[in-house]
């Protein structure tokens, strides 16, 4: 297992609702402001393999733009059909000014 942190992003890069694409050790990740607060989820659907970076960012949510699925950014877990498996979501660190998210 894959425990150490990595600096992904400088702490104010991303606007509230704008997505970040990161290659991490090897997995495509997303980076998503919800409101000013950062989360770090895998960034392909649990559904089909598409890339949630395509969708957007509502209320704590991403929604799926190909069916339409909304995953909780927290829990990873799916709110909304077609999707029934959550997506995995990653620890999110502030320090120094960077943001720093622990692969496990
Ligand atoms: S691919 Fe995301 S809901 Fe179908």
């Amino acid at each position: 297992m894959d425990d150490r942190w990595i600096a992904i992003a400088t702490e104010n890069e991303l606007a509230p609702g704008q997505m970040k694409r990161v290659n991490a050790a090897g997995k495509r990740l997303l980076l998503c402001n919800a409101d000013g607060k950062p989360y770090v989820i895998d960034e392909m659907c649990s559904h089909e393999d598409y890339s949630l970076f395509l969708g957007c960012i509502q209320n704590g949510r991403i929604k799926c733009s190909l069916h339409g699925s909304c995953f909780d950014l927290k829990t990873g877990q799916p709110e909304t059909e077609p999707a029934v498996e959550p997506i995995r979501t990653h620890p999110v660190e502030i320090k120094d000014g960077q943001l720093w998210i622990r692969l496990g």
